[in-house]
């Protein structure tokens, strides 16, 4: 049996919308009916046809899509795909900054649970952060989670970031002198790299961009070789959309090993059996869901 067809098929019966994010592996990449970064998801989930939708990411991104889209069914094909960096806010902490600066707005990155985003003002994610930030009338601005972000939007806003100190540990874990080494054997090549990645890594990259604004630039570049600072299954993506590039990842550990738990096998059985759905409870739900709305009109 030919897996991909096969998934296809079904899908294609129960009409169901696979969507995967860009960092997913290949062959569920290829698979997938939609393959985009954070806010291109979340947009998509919110809009479509589909009765069911089959979410090929990580736990955060579920939540989000069973929220834009209450009366569909939303599956996560292994329910252990956890994002680590969702996970280091707690709502008491984000509560008690809040009473510390009750003149800020709460700008949370999508990659945080439906409870933190209950507790926030607005949603943001990588492609849109700093022109939410901009946008928003207020002069102090609580950042949640990932103080690499914040440290990024600081760069382009008078605003004064107040940073939670989460981070991605498969972007931390890339160090500048990581970068300094790859630049080395590849010294006229152009380099690329995430906003979660490290400041002192920003400082040194040609270009600071989210997922999606990777995909759009290597259709425009003249670059012959790029460096790709961000996870690795970033790769597959852009040599599909831009084959004529040379891409080098930046380090061989720049693996998020929850966005590789999903494999063409996982996603065939969850087709099948419809599970593991992913709901949130109602309450949440309302006030994360407008969060996530008033991101998604300022987009
Ligand atoms: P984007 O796809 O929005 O750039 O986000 C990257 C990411 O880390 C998702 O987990
Ligand atoms: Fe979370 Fe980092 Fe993995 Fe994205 S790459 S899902 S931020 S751990």
């Amino acid at each position: 049996m030919d897996i991909h067809s096969e998934i296809k098929r079904i899908a294609d019966k129960k009409n169901a919308l696979i969507l995967a994010h860009n960092y997913q592996n290949d062959e569920i990449q290829d698979i997938a009916h939609v393959t985009g970064d954070s806010l291109e998801l979340a947009q998509k989930a919110a809009k479509n046809e589909a009765e069911m939708i089959v979410f090929c990411g990580v736990h955060f991104m579920a939540e989000s899509a069973s929220m834009l889209s209450p009366d569909k069914k939303v599956i996560l094909p292994d329910v252990t795909a956890g994002c680590p960096m969702a996970d280091m806010v707690d709502e008491e902490g984000l509560k008690e900054l809040k009473e510390e600066y009750p003149d800020a707005l709460v700008v949370t990155y999508i990659n945080s649970t439906a409870a933190v985003k209950a507790l926030s003002d607005i949603i943001c994610t990588s492609s849109n952060a700093v022109k939410i930030v901009r946008k928003l009338d207020a002069d102090r601005i609580i950042f949640t989670p990932d103080k690499n972000l914040a440290d990024y939007v600081q760069r382009f806003t008078d605003k004064e970031i107040i940073p939670w100190r989460g981070f991605c540990p498969t972007h931390e874990n890339f160090s500048k002198e990581d970068l300094i080494e790859i630049k080395k054997k590849h010294p006229h090549a152009l380099v690329i790299v995430h906003p979660e990645c490290r400041p002192d890594v920003i400082d040194m990259a040609d270009e600071v961009l989210s997922t999606g604004h990777m995909v759009k630039f290597v259709q425009k570049t003249d670059a012959e070789k790029i460096i790709v600072g961000t996870e690795a299954g970033m790769i597959h993506k852009l040599k599909r959309t831009a084959p004529h590039i040379e891409y080098i990842p930046a380090s061989d550990y720049f693996i998020c090993p929850n966005m590789k738990k999903i494999t063409p096998e996982k996603l065939y059985q969850s087709i099948i059996k419809e599970e593991t759905v992913i709901t949130v409870q109602k309450e949440i739900s309302e006030k994360a869901k407008s969060a996530l709305n008033r991101m998604l009109e300022l987009s």
